[in-house]
């Protein structure tokens, strides 16, 4: 479903990373009244629930254990990623064969488990939950409302930051140039590009949704993260920051000054599903790439807009 243009990159690797944090917490307070009864994570895009890519991001990376942070109200989504005995029954009795795979698809793929934030304490508490599965390890984090689309050809978008891990052996975080007035809705970091490649930088600095004039640059973090499992420690010494909550932008803030930490500046596109018009942008690109969708969407939005 997501394309990997590079299928080898799923090569497992007995030294990389193999553990993921998902965190899927979030109330969606921008998406209602769709997420009173829904998580966010499940909106489909065409008719594959936000996670599910994100899931398969992460799969089509090399990851092949992946913990998800839930909490009330998201039932859904360990539905979804569970077998469901009576639906393949029914898809068995019609015939369609085509469907059964579809519906186990990435729950066979990779072994999830689940934790419950049980209070809206932020995303560096979310992150913090996962301490105890994933021990001393490095590990990803993607978050489950945001889907990453790198350019045709390019690498899935965590394996991009987990190629700069095994070289480096440091935390990484991919980020993105956002137009000025954009870098208050962001975390946003500063350092120093590296000699030999201008799109990884080492950083200095990571502020949490800074005020326009106060913003050290226009690189935003876009969702994906590679940690060294000091981060926890490093949470752990944050506390509230911005709305309250303890931001994990201000943990990696401290992580980087006690040891190297980079961001990598990439080209991928880059979904944020809680915001609507972003969603309504994914689902209308990913209807036009769908071989199935594809024409009459096209003939559809070439109707409605030719007067525009
Ligand atoms: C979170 C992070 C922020 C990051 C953003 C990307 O913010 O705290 O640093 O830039 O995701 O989507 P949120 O969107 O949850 O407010």
């Amino acid at each position: 479903m997501m394309r990997d243009a590079n299928p080898q990159s799923a090569i497992r690797n007995p030294h990389s990373v193999r553990k993921a944090v998902i965190p899927a917490a979030g109330m969606g307070t921008r998406f209602l009244p769709a997420t009173k009864s829904m998580p966010k994570e499940m909106l489909p895009i065409v008719d594959t629930p936000v996670l599910q890519f994100v899931i398969e991001e992460a799969v089509a990376s090399g990851i092949d254990d992946i913990l998800i942070v839930t909490g009330r109200g998201k039932r859904a989504i360990e539905n979804h990623f569970d077998f469901n005995p009576e639906l393949e029954g029914f898809l068995a009795a019609a015939g369609k064969h085509q469907l059964i795979e579809q519906v186990r698809g990435i729950g066979d793929r990779a072994r999830i488990h689940y934790i419950r934030q049980k209070e809206q304490l932020g995303l560096g508490d979310a992150i913090r939950l996962g301490r105890d599965h994933v021990g001393d390890q490095p590990f990803a984090v993607l978050l489950g409302d945001t889907i990453i689309d790198p350019p045709d050809g390019q690498r899935p978008g965590l394996r991009q930051i987990l190629d700069v891990f095994e070289e480096k052996q440091a935390s990484v975080v991919a980020v993105h140039r956002v137009p000025r007035e954009w870098v208050s809705r962001y975390g946003i970091v500063d350092g120093e590009p590296e000699p030999n490649n201008r799109d990884l930088v080492r950083l200095r600095q990571l502020v949490e949704k800074p005020a326009v004039d106060q913003a050290p640059s226009d690189l935003a973090i876009a969702g994906r993260y590679v940690f060294t499992p000091e981060i926890f420690d490093c949470i752990d010494a944050t506390g509230r920051g911005v709305g309250g909550e303890i931001q994990l932008t201000d943990a990696m803030n401290l992580l980087a000054q006690r040891q190297p930490m980079y961001a990598l500046a990439w080209q991928a596109k880059r979904y944020d599903i809680g915001n609507r018009v972003e969603y309504a942008k994914c689902f209308i690109d990913f209807a036009l790439r769908r071989p199935e969708t594809a024409k009459a969407v096209r003939e559809h939005l070439s109707k409605v807009l030719g007067g525009a």
